[in-house]
């Protein structure tokens, strides 16, 4: 009993105490737990109870139901334990054993809603083809659990987390997926919504119905006293279709939080019975094989006055809780924060301080997908280049999901002192990116729409397809060669970076084909008031079925696509654990980083960020430890890459990844 000893005395007694009351549990599952499984279970629950029991306790401590809502943990714990599939208990060994799995360079994922890309679960399994031959083995399917009827945040407002969405297939139909998924070496990782649920959950219309008990499970008020002071500082997510962040109802006499839509209700986890529900849903889900948990809209799940609400210390004890329980029954299965904020508060969601080691396993490296875009439209990488050497290195054992595009519209979380730094005007760097990416600014060769305008603050975000952002969509209107083979090249450039810098890359479904923004949500009356549907277009198998054929468009994309998933898997300095170093380059447009590995050396990735040809000194490659023999891995050929009176060419929006080859 090693880990015993390294617990703080409180923590001990209440260790012994939790496992003295499950032991019977455990044994009365004998016909289900071997003694083998028994024991790992306990060796388990010592190794992660700290972990779990000293924020629980931080955060409800002082309940006088304490104990009893800590006890009601054990038995939850126990009852999904002994429903865990055996493939899936190996799974978990295979996981502690490699703990690593998820930082391989190998690891590639893309993002499909299941009804746009295949119509049902079944279908996507009939996809899955599609899939492996681009070369992914992550796949997040969007939403899938049962919403509710009508208007529904694309299925972000669940009313039931235990069912799928029957248009979409049954729980069968998941377990089948998750199973072909884990023969053939691939993840699933599903959207869990922890932070609000439809108003139509059971909790909800238990709430609705006047249940004390339910009505605890939301946060509630009886006048506009305390939401008048919680508004005065926190900011509106949807101004445009969903102002303010309380709603009305008179048939319960009371305001409701609702940060989000009307229908989506916040729950209340200064309530610990709400966390206890949460872990039973994670836990189900579990056993179901999802691996990787993406939970929705985390940084608002706790809420204090005089705050945005956002990133409050609690939610690190929250998610610290979550994260050691789960880990006790599930270890196979890993966190992924959905937490889309400043760069100073992103880092905190992979573990920091006393969270080190113990919070989520990946978050999405938000700042970097913004900054692409800003560099993108301004054709320099100062601001960029000065934000990421300002972020700090991601905790050990954790990375980022690196993005270009995903079903959200792009927030352009750019940070005044940054922008300052760099001689910008952080509002209005904001405000020309809005008009730069809506098509409005002189010369502009993006085709987007802005999402949420707010007049009040003049903020506003972005919507739009990859493609039709770079470029594509004007070009091609246009009928302009040269600038479909520069938006070729912006599209490529954008996910050389991400597939580069460290972390997970993510493929937006279509990203691969070039897809187009899809105008057809103005006639869909659930779609009409939402222009984050402009870039949820429908997989058009037609054009994937063209992919093989290089002189189609679809065909050079998907090509060039599958060219660089495979460069970066055959990388090694790509692995998520190597160090990944922002450098100023001696060019404003070329964007340079150097990735480490103490196995495998030095990789230096350059990026042209300007339709003109850029030269940068050759002792950048120098000063970084590259000399002699130097070749470009991101080709598949990896050619040697020539050095003339002491300088390096890129082309137009050319990327390199430069590694010394042996003498
Ligand atoms: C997340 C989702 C977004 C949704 C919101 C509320 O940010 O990505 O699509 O609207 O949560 O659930």
């Amino acid at each position: 009993m090693q880990n015993m000893a390294y617990m703080r005395p409180a923590t001990r007694t209440a260790f012994c105490h939790f496992r003295e009351g499950l032991e019977p549990l455990l044994q009365a599952q004998s016909q289900t737990l071997n003694t083998r499984d028994q024991d790992l279970f306990l060796i388990r629950l010592e190794r992660y109870f700290a972990d779990f029991y000293e924020p629980f306790a931080r955060l409800y401590q002082a309940r006088p139901d304490f104990e009893t809502q800590l006890a009601k943990l054990g038995p939850l714990l126990i009852e999904h334990y002994a429903n865990r599939a055996e493939s899936l208990k190996k799974l978990d060994l295979e996981r502690q054993l490699t703990p690593e799995w998820f930082q391989h360079e190998t690891m590639v994922g893309g993002i499909y809603y299941v009804d746009l890309f295949a119509g049902t679960l079944r279908g996507v399994r009939q996809h899955l083809p599609y899939l492996q031959e681009l070369g992914l083995n992550y796949i997040h399917l969007m939403p899938l659990l049962k919403p509710r009827p009508g208007l529904n945040d694309g299925g972000y407002a669940v009313m039931d987390y235990c069912q799928t969405n029957p248009e979409l297939g049954t729980m069968a139909d998941l377990e089948a997926l998750t199973a072909e998924l884990r023969a053939n070496n691939m993840s699933l990782c599903i959207d869990l919504v922890v932070n609000h649920t439809a108003k139509e959950h059971e909790w909800a219309n238990r709430a609705r119905a006047g249940e004390q008990e339910y009505l605890d499970y939301y946060l509630t008020f009886d006048d506009r006293t305390l939401p008048d002071a919680y508004e005065k500082t926190l900011p509106e997510v949807f101004p445009e279709f969903a102002p303010g962040n309380f709603t009305y109802y008179p048939e319960m006499g009371k305001w409701v939080w609702t940060t989000f839509n009307e229908f989506q209700w916040d729950l209340n986890y200064t309530n610990p019975t709400v966390f206890r529900e949460m872990l039973t849903y994670m836990l189900f889900l579990a056993n179901k094989g999802v691996e990787i948990l993406r939970l929705d809209a985390v940084p608002f799940m706790w809420k204090r006055l005089g705050t945005n609400c956002q990133n409050q210390p609690e939610v690190h004890e929250l998610l610290q809780a979550f994260r050691a329980l789960v880990r006790i029954v599930a270890p196979g299965v890993i966190f992924k924060a959905e937490a889309i904020v400043a760069p100073q508060d992103l880092i905190s969601y992979l573990g920091t301080g006393q969270h080190t080691g113990k919070e989520c396993e990946l978050a999405y490296n938000n700042s970097l997908m913004v900054l692409l875009w800003s560099s993108l439209a301004s054709r320099k990488v100062n601001l960029m280049t000065h934000t990421l050497r300002q972020m700090p290195a991601t905790p050990i054992g954790t990375t980022w999901i690196t993005y270009v595009r995903l079903h959200d519209d792009i927030g352009w979380a750019i940070d005044d002192e940054n922008a300052a730094a760099v001689g910008e005007n952080g509002f209005l760097h904001r405000q020309f990116l809005n008009q730069y990416y809506s098509g409005e600014f002189p010369g502009s060769f993006s085709r987007g729409e802005i999402f949420q305008f707010n007049p009040t603050t003049r903020d506003g975000r972005m919507s739009g397809m990859t493609a039709s952002l770079a470029g594509l969509e004007k070009a091609l209107a246009d009928k302009d060669p040269t600038e479909l083979e520069m938006a070729i090249r912006r599209i490529l450039l954008l996910y050389s970076v991400i597939f580069s810098y460290g972390g997970i890359p993510l493929i937006y479904m279509g990203d691969e084909l070039g897809l187009l923004n899809d105008y057809s949500y103005r006639q869909n009356l659930h779609k009409a008031d939402d222009n984050r549907w402009l870039h949820r277009p429908a997989m058009p198998w037609v054009l994937a079925a063209q992919r093989h054929n290089l002189d189609t468009l679809a065909g050079r994309l998907f090509s060039k696509m599958q060219q660089l998933i495979k460069a970066r898997c055959r990388t090694s300095q790509l692995h998520s654990a190597a160090s990944v170093a922002t450098l100023w380059a001696d060019n404003p447009h070329i964007f340079a980083y150097l990735r480490y590995h103490p196995a495998y050396g030095r990789l230096l990735a350059l990026a042209n960020f300007s339709e003109q040809p850029q030269i940068i000194s050759n002792s950048l490659l120098v000063e970084n430890g590259l000399s002699g023999h130097i070749c470009d891995v991101s080709q598949l050929d990896c050619p040697p890459v020539a050095v003339y009176n002491g300088q390096l060419l890129l082309e137009p929006y050319q990327f390199r990844w430069l590694i010394q080859k042996e003498a």
